[in-house]
């Protein structure tokens, strides 16, 4: 036991010290883990980046074209079944790989190379490869295959025949789409031009059925070695731009790459649009790239080749004379360059006018004009342009056109003019910018030439006031809130004290009452434009939600902004847009162009003369707004007899009653407004019932009608459309016709008129007369364009004193006065 006892050792009482002492001990061991641990993440980090990220491969497409010497193009190349395709193709491919394996920087990334079609021209192979390659290695990739073109040439040996030698190798990074789609056979169509024929084509299904979702659709257009093709768009009518992401490209090439991106299309285009497009050699590819969502139609184009010649530039002689880009209006071919040496009499000088000018390319600005462009004086033009006039001190001018290899335009047309310097305008009057316009036109109160030139100098009469930069405008215009002279001149002593803002009605407030919710100008006008939209009581000018709350915006409706709290302010709002989107830029005088105004009808009466009589406005499927006086009896005709009537919607040409696109209905009831009255013209509206509702179209859609709140201010630019005369003793147009307008202070009208206004009418026009409604047009639209690009009724054409007449404006129908007769008797 003892022994025992003394072979245990009894732990001092200082052991409780030495436990303790163990302590710092653990932590430096756990801090060695850590460490440990921190080193281990480091590097499991690093390596994870290195073979991750840094090392990550990023696929890269590239496509391009070569082009083989020394063996003749045989037609079975154009259809990649045949077996000869796929012999060369092999072989070219084959080439590609051993150039690509020759370059360190290309041969270890190199996956596929696809050969997808040769053309004519030696023969030109057209190709995409697919590289795999680590982020840090991309740009040495990018360098390499950008410069392949230039270091190698190679030969194949193609069986018994020569050899074929390969040059000019280039490549382009390309997008993943677009070469994921020329990989997709199901959509692919190969057509060569026939000599002397015309060859068209189609979206699958077009027109019965719409093109399918999620498509990638490619046309190779091939015409014989030394033409070019000529591919026009006769129907065009995808997915609007700002609804998806459908569209059509044209390239100058077989193969789908940027630089050679001719035009990109989406939307609709109306019928006149000039949708022609030349290519620089003997293909075209079209491709067709549809979204998930919204199908279309579609389009038809057609296509055919013509030989290939140098057609632009050249010497012009003589007084004067015209030209344009190469196909205008069509758009201009890429990659070429026109020169014009112009020449007139020795002892004359040259101006060259251009009169349409279009050298648009998307996202490009304008100052350098670094693509497409023209050179005159040794200044460059590009964009588009209003009418402009270029001189030169001498009997010669030069005029350059370059355009590049890739997005066209529809050019420019221009004449060129030999002048006196002494006297460039014979018999007219000459703007500081070279322009010649009518002698009356100099100091009539207007602007004629663009710079304004001839106002300056001007005498003033006693009916004008002298604006501060020297122009000479109405006494009428002074104060009416609209900015005449330019410099606001006309505006500023009418202008309230410093710390005020002005009413539109002329007074007054001071500024902290603006916007605070409460309508101190007694017209709503410091309200009305406010950053934030409130609620105020209810006036006569402010709007009315259906909640029977009333908010302080002027105009609210439709705006696509929601102002009401119940959202009624945008209920209802399917109306006013026009659904051709693209509209033509070249239009003869004042055309409209189909589907410019899908709201306009034309009424024609069973009377003696059995045509159009009277115009009318679509304001729901059924319901039309025209005007109460061309419903009258007059020589015993009945005019307010229904049965008397056929309305037309979706009328372009009088002369084209039965085109596919008009519908034809008979008139069901007529109301005219019970109030009008005949001596006065005062509550000249009616609205229309038809017998069938309409069906909406293109070329048929209603308008929207403006609150009764809505304003349509003084100077506001307004368009009244008719097939009336277009001279005041003359015939209708037989295509509808359009012209724009302005509001005309009341006030100020009803002085011009013999105070014949009443509040149920509203003046628009232009004081110095030429432009104006007319016999004929009256129940036809008034239509303002408002938020968003959509059209209100604003007024009903009525009546004038003439037409077209100096200080005549014409007389509508103030629609917002009539707004809840229209809503009582149509419910729209
Ligand atoms: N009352 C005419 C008609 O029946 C319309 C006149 C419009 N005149 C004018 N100058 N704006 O067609």
């Amino acid at each position: 036991m003892n022994g025992l006892e003394e072979g245990v050792e009894f732990l001092p009482v200082m052991n409780a010290e030495k436990l303790e002492k163990r302590g710092p001990k653990r932590w430096v061991v756990v801090l060695a883990v850590l460490s440990v641990c921190f080193i281990f993440s480091l590097l499991v980090g690093f390596l994870v980046w290195h073979f991750k990220y840094r090392n990550a491969s990023v696929q890269k497409l590239y496509n391009g074209h070569l082009r083989l010497t020394g063996s003749r193009f045989i037609d079975a190349y154009e259809n990649s079944t045949s077996s000869e395709f796929a012999i060369l193709a092999r072989k070219v491919k084959k080439t590609l790989t051993d150039i690509y394996k020759n370059n360190p920087n290309v041969g270890p990334f190199h996956k596929e190379t696809v050969i997808s079609a040769f053309s004519e021209g030696s023969i030109i192979a057209y190709y995409w490869s697919e590289f795999s390659v680590p982020k840090y290695k991309v740009d040495a990739l990018d360098k390499a295959l950008a410069n392949i073109q230039a270091s190698n040439q190679a030969t194949i040996h193609r069986g018994r025949n020569p050899d074929l030698k390969v040059e000019s190798v280039v490549a382009f990074p390309s997008d993943p789409d677009i070469v994921k789609a020329s990989r997709d056979n199901s959509c692919r169509y190969a057509l060569h031009a026939k000599a002397g024929e015309v060859t068209s084509f189609t979206t699958p299904g077009f027109p019965n059925s719409p093109y399918s979702s999620n498509a990638h659709c490619m046309w190779a257009l091939r015409a014989d070695a030394d033409s070019v093709i000529s591919l026009t768009f006769t129907t065009f009518e995808v997915e609007p731009c700002d609804l998806g992401n459908d569209f059509v490209k044209v390239y100058d090439s077989l193969s789908p790459g940027e630089p050679h991106e001719l035009v990109r299309l989406c939307g609709s285009y109306t019928p006149s649009y000039n949708l022609t497009f030349i290519s620089s050699k003997n293909v075209l590819l079209v491709m067709l790239s549809t979204d998930a969502k919204g199908r279309y139609p579609g389009f038809k184009a057609e296509f055919f080749q013509m030989p290939k010649q140098q057609l632009c530039g050249g010497v012009l002689l003589g007084t004067s004379g015209n030209f344009t880009t190469p196909y205008y209006p069509g758009h201009y071919p890429p990659s070429i360059d026109c020169k014009w040496d112009i020449e007139v009499p020795k002892h004359k000088n040259v101006k060259v006018r251009f009169n349409e000018f279009f050298l648009v390319e998307e996202g490009l600005q304008l100052s350098s004009c670094p693509k497409d462009y023209v050179e005159v004086n040794s200044v460059k033009y590009c964009g588009s342009r209003d009418r402009f006039v270029v001189k030169s001190q001498t009997n010669k001018i030069t005029v350059r056109f370059h355009s590049d290899r890739s997005l066209v335009d529809t050019g420019f047309w221009a004449e060129y003019l030999s002048y006196d310097s002494g006297d460039p305008c014979p018999g007219k009057f000459t703007c500081q910018t070279g322009r010649c316009i009518e002698k009356k036109l100099r100091c009539d109160g207007w602007l004629d030439c663009s710079d304004g030139s001839d106002e300056k100098g001007c005498n003033c009469t006693e009916t004008q006031f002298r604006c501060h930069n020297g122009w000479c405008k109405s006494n009428f215009w002074v104060c009416d809130g609209v900015n005449d002279c330019g410099d606001n001149s006309d505006e500023q002593q009418c202008n309230c004290p410093a710390g005020n803002f002005k009413c539109s009605n002329g007074k007054c407030i001071p500024e902290s009452q603006k916007c605070n919710g409460k309508d101190d100008c007694g017209d709503g006008s410091d309200e009305g434009k406010c950053d934030s939209v409130v609620t105020v009581p209810c006036q006569g000018h402010t709007y009315k939600c259906r909640n029977a709350l009333c908010v302080s915006k002027t105009n609210p409706e439709c705006d696509g902004v929601q102002d009401c709290s119940d959202n009624s302010d945008e209920d209802n709002c399917n109306c006013g847009k026009r659904l051709f989107v693209k509209k033509s830029r070249i239009v003869g005088g004042e055309q409209a162009e189909v589907g410019e105004w899908p709201w306009q009808v034309s009424l024609h009466a069973k009377d003696e003369d059995n045509g159009h009589l009277c115009g009318a406005s679509l304001i729901s499927e059924t319901w039309l707004v025209s005007a109460a006086h061309c419903f009258q009896q007059q020589n015993f005709v009945r005019y307010y007899d229904p049965k008397l009537w056929t309305a037309f919607l979706g009328l372009h040409d009088q002369r084209e009653l039965s085109d596919s696109k008009v519908q034809r209905r008979n008139v069901k009831r007529i109301i005219a407004h019970p109030s009008f009255n005949d001596y006065t013209y005062d509550y000249d509206i009616a609205v229309l019932e038809l017998d069938n509702p309409v069906s909406f179209t293109k070329e048929i859609q209603p308008v929207c009608l403006p609150d009764a709140s809505h304003e349509f201010p003084a100077g506001k630019e307004i368009w009244v459309t008719g097939w009336g005369a277009t001279q005041e003793t003359g015939s209708g147009a037989s295509i509808l016709q359009k012209a724009k307008i302005r509001v005309i202070n009341q006030t100020m009208c009803n002085s011009l008129l013999d105070n014949q206004m009443t509040p149920r009418m509203m003046c628009v026009g232009v004081l110095t007369g030429g432009i104006d409604a007319c016999q004929g047009d009256s129940g036809g639209p008034l239509t303002s364009i408002e938020e968003n690009d959509r059209m209100f009724l604003a007024g009903v054409v009525s009546w004038g004193d003439g037409c077209a007449r100096r200080n005549k404006p014409g007389v509508y129908t103030r629609v917002t006065q009539l707004r809840n007769w229209i809503k009582e008797k149509t419910g729209v």
